[in-house]
């Protein structure tokens, strides 16, 4: 393969992406950063230049499964001390199979002040994909907040609790449009100065189409908090890959995807040339207090500009409550015919995480099976690797079952007292582990959101869905064992569970999380270790936090 270089400058700004002005991240003055692009088995390097004045930072390669290279997963406390400001960290991996992948910054909630792009890896030449298209083209979505990342980390971790509410725009592709004559400004500054409606920096994200061509759209989700429905108006959407994934292409109006998901969807520019068309995106999981994000479809020669003359509004969407939809598309995806691997028969182990919200010492918190996470100052990977024993807790082993006889998910739990620990799970090395994520009632009544699970280092195989509560005896009588599509991000659906199954097979210590920045940072994710004794020796770069000091 190839050797790709890259240098970033990763520093914040004042930008005005929805119109609104505020601090935001960017990579080389860019949000999202550069999509970088390479083909399966080249090298990329990437040298990240820390420009803040203040904060520490770490970027993931999400989807990508660091074969060999555990350490440059990116996991601030996990797999790397934090990149202190000034200082320069030099990544560097293989990007193993072709798919579309993205990266993100992986310390505290970051990720969601912009420092986020995509990654796209093509097939060799030798190994054509079971699909054509003429043009390939990448749109990554997100949410967006006015407040910045401590103001609402902090929020969240105060008594009282201060709960980060919906975001205020939805954006494509970094671009989204506040309403700012509807809303409040800062008394202390001026309306120009804060929103301004006409900014070249909200200006709407522009597709243009040859009429007759066919577009493969890349299309990633690195929302902070909303589900999301996509589609582009008059327009069929055909899904080909997900998550790095060949599937069997079935066609959709609506596509659901959920923060930490890709899919690519081939569009053909088959509709009425004289006219431009809405793109756009709208929460689902949540009531939708936040407008849609708008982008144009616009065919050639048309002005990008034109309007459709259509409202954006009359893209048809689902309910936001209505989860039917959302399942029937997660249970649709297959794995494409000939490309296929099936899971193996059995597996060694099942773990049965119970997702749910909790208090510790009067904080609110996220728990699974009862233990919230609490993160460690000095890196799992370096205190495995180099036996720093008091590191964190290693005789702690997180339960790998709940008390599924006694436990009611219906309902608000009846003592909702959780535990803080640092402990995590160690697997067998190449062991088969499943995991059957099963959701419950949070602390209000009439409650059970949306979780979208990320694995690192792995992918798995989605053995099936169900909802109430997953029967360890009956439900794996029903398991897809034959086409299961693979990814490495699934939801879990309110008052539903998901099973999942994996090899252990990738040598080192991977977050297991809900991608949802909140839930997360309270808490909401696991961490599994497996194989330590043939990681390589650690670059000595990723070291210099916590107890790992002496190391270096
Ligand atoms: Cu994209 Cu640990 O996350
Ligand atoms: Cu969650």
């Amino acid at each position: 393969g190839k050797i790709r270089r890259f240098k970033w400058e990763v520093k914040y700004e004042l930008k005005s992406p929805d119109c609104f002005e505020k601090l935001v991240i960017t990579i080389n003055g860019q949000l999202p950063g550069p999509t970088i692009k390479a083909q399966q088995g080249d090298t990329i390097i990437v040298e990240l230049k820390n420009s803040f004045m203040t904060e520490n930072v770490a970027v993931h390669w999400h989807g990508i499964r660091q074969v060999g290279t555990p350490w440059f997963d990116g996991v601030e406390g996990v797999t790397q001390c934090p990149i202190l400001p000034g200082e320069i960290f030099t990544y560097q991996f293989v990007v193993d199979r072709p798919g579309t992948y993205m990266y993100h910054s992986h310390y505290g909630m970051q990720r969601e002040s912009g420092l986020i792009g995509m990654i796209r890896v093509s097939p060799p030449s030798t190994e054509p994909e079971p699909f054509t298209y003429d043009y390939d083209r990448s749109l990554l979505l997100t949410d967006w907040y006015h407040k910045g990342m401590s103001e609402k980390a902090t929020g969240l971790a105060s008594i009282p609790f201060k709960w980060v509410g919906e975001p205020q725009s939805l954006m494509i592709q970094g671009r989204g449009r506040f309403n700012c004559t509807n809303n409040m400004m800062t008394p202390q500054r001026s309306e120009a100065e804060v929103c301004n409606a006409s900014h070249a920096d909200c200006s709407r994200f522009v597709l243009m189409v040859i009429p007759g061509k066919t577009y493969r759209l890349r299309i990633g989700s690195l929302t902070s908090l909303s589900a999301l429905s996509f589609q582009i108006e008059g327009h069929n959407l055909t899904v080909v890959e997900a998550d790095g994934h060949y599937v069997e292409p079935f066609t959709v109006r609506n596509l659901f995807i959920y923060s930490g998901e890709t899919y690519s969807v081939l569009l053909k520019a088959d509709q009425n040339p004289s006219r431009n068309y809405w793109i756009t995106t709208s929460i689902v999981s949540r009531p939708e207090k936040t407008p849609p994000a708008t982008a144009v479809l616009n065919y050639h020669p048309n002005h990008p500009r034109k309007h459709p003359p259509t409202p954006a509004s009359s893209n048809f969407r689902p309910e936001w409550n209505d989860t039917r939809h959302r399942l029937a598309q997660s249970v649709a995806i297959k794995a494409r015919k000939g490309f296929a691997h099936a899971p193996p028969e059995n597996s060694d182990k099942v773990i049965v995480l119970l997702n749910t919200q909790n208090k510790v010492n009067g904080y609110m918190r996220w728990s699974v099976n009862n233990v919230s996470y609490q993160h460690p100052t000095t890196p799992y990977l370096i205190a495995l690797k180099h036996n720093l024993t008091n590191a964190f807790d290693w005789r702690f082993t997180p339960p790998e079952r709940y008390d599924s006889k006694s436990y009611d998910i219906f309902a608000v739990p009846s003592n909702a007292n959780a535990t803080m620990s640092d402990g995590i799970y160690r697997l067998k090395f190449n062991s088969t582990v499943d995991v059957v994520l099963q959701n419950a009632n949070t602390m209000s009544v009439n409650n059970s959101e949306t979780h979208p699970w990320h694995l690192h280092g792995h992918d798995f195989w989605v053995l099936g869905y169900g909802e109430g509560k997953f029967n360890e005896m009956e439900d794996p009588k029903r398991y897809n064992l034959v086409d299961p599509i693979m990814k490495n991000t699934v939801a879990v659906q309110p008052y539903g569970w998901t099973a999942l199954r994996f090899r252990a097979d990738n040598p080192g210590v991977w977050a297991f999380h809900c991608h949802i920045e909140s839930h997360f940072f309270m808490g909401m994710r696991i961490v599994f270790a497996s194989g330590i004794d043939r990681v390589a020796n650690l670059p000595s770069s990723i070291m210099g936090c916590g107890q790992t000091k002496r190391l270096v």
